[in-house]
């Protein structure tokens, strides 16, 4: 670890297969932070099981998603990655913070409230989750926190609850930063609402061929013909192709939007051709991966030793201080 560079985590829940929104509001982040921070990156899977009731799907997700992280290009020799379940601290962190928040104080937590203006019963886990995830974020001392929007709330409150332990029992955490990317913060799905895993509007990162034009012929648009002219500022598919096409393509695209003559298939096609280009790099640095197992497990291990090292020293000071 650097002392002079400063700590950045983050994690994503093994949920499912990750789509563009993903890897453009955060995942692509933490390759761009592996050289500038000591960079900590986790799969969340204790978050995961709020939503996840198999072993083996959780177990395979889990390990799907380190292929993911590893195919997008983290260097393990750069960044510590790990499972979130390698360090059980956090639960017990957890817990030490439980006591300190009021039932009102997490009632106000978005994925809470969403769940239960739905009239769906929400579990304790669910409830607990920005106690857990605050716990993520300082066991290891993070001062940066990359995430997309949807995220923010949760800094926010991992913020209170550390000026709340430390007013109680001396100074002991850092207050965290988010980092968002404000101009792509929210990335549509092919519906045109926020891309999603639990919306089913998603363009899967590291889909096949198929699945990939299947899911970027259907994006949403509206009826204009191709000789009309169009705002590009409000089309789903522009939108995708400002993350993913190089320039001077992506002006004349955008030429052929305001003055007419691109029409959406067409715009579509494109994507997809270059959709392709895009993720066939990355796509062959994953089946490397998924190939050599014994690689993925030594990178694993090795993550898991050096997270294990941070955290236990962390939160012997934090029992001292609770009186644990
Ligand atoms: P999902 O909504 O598909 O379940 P997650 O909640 O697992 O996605 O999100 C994982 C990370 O990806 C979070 O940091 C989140 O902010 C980011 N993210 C998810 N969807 C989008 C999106 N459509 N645009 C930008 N960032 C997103
Ligand atoms: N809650 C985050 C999400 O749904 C995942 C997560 C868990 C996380 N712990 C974290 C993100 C700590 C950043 C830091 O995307």
């Amino acid at each position: 670890m650097n002392e002079k560079k400063k700590t950045a985590l983050s994690a994503i829940k093994p949920t499912g297969r990750p789509h563009i929104g993903n890897y453009f509001g955060a995942m692509r982040e933490f390759v761009n932070m592996q050289d500038t921070f000591n960079l900590y990156v986790f799969v969340a899977d204790y978050h995961a099981l709020t939503t996840v009731t198999s072993g083996k799907t959780l177990r395979e997700q889990s390990y799907d998603l380190i292929l993911d992280y590893l195919a997008i290009g983290l260097d393990p020799e750069k960044v510590i990655l790990y499972k979130q379940s390698d360090i059980p601290e956090v639960t017990e962190l957890m817990w030490i913070f439980d006591c300190l928040v009021t039932m009102p104080w997490l009632e106000r937590a978005h994925a809470f409230k969403d769940r239960t203006t739905k009239g769906i019963e929400a579990t304790v886990g669910l409830f607990n989750y920005p106690v857990l995830m605050a716990a993520d974020i300082v066991l290891p001392n993070a001062d940066l926190v990359p995430v997309g929007k949807d995220q923010v709330q949760h800094v926010e409150m991992t913020r209170e609850l550390v000026r709340k332990f430390n007013a109680q029992y001396g100074e002991t955490f850092k207050e965290p930063t988010e980092a968002i990317r404000e101009e792509l913060a929210i990335i549509p799905g092919t519906d045109g609402q926020k891309m999603s895993k639990s919306y089913g509007n998603i363009i899967p990162l590291f889909g096949t061929d198929a699945e990939i034009k299947k899911a970027i012929m259907s994006i949403v648009t509206d009826s204009k013909e191709p000789s009309e002219p169009k705002n590009p500022e409000e089309c789903n598919v522009f939108a995708i192709h400002k993350l993913i096409t190089p320039e001077p393509q992506l002006s004349e695209i955008r030429k052929g939007y305001l003055e007419g003559g691109l029409g959406y298939g067409d715009s579509k096609k494109m994507l997809l051709e270059n959709y392709l280009a895009f993720i066939t790099p990355m796509r062959e640095k994953r089946k490397y991966y998924e190939e050599n197992p014994g690689i993925v497990r030594q990178i694993l291990d090795e993550g898991r030793q050096k997270i294990q090292a941070i955290v236990r020293a962390k939160m012997k000071e934090v029992r001292e201080k609770v009186g644990l």
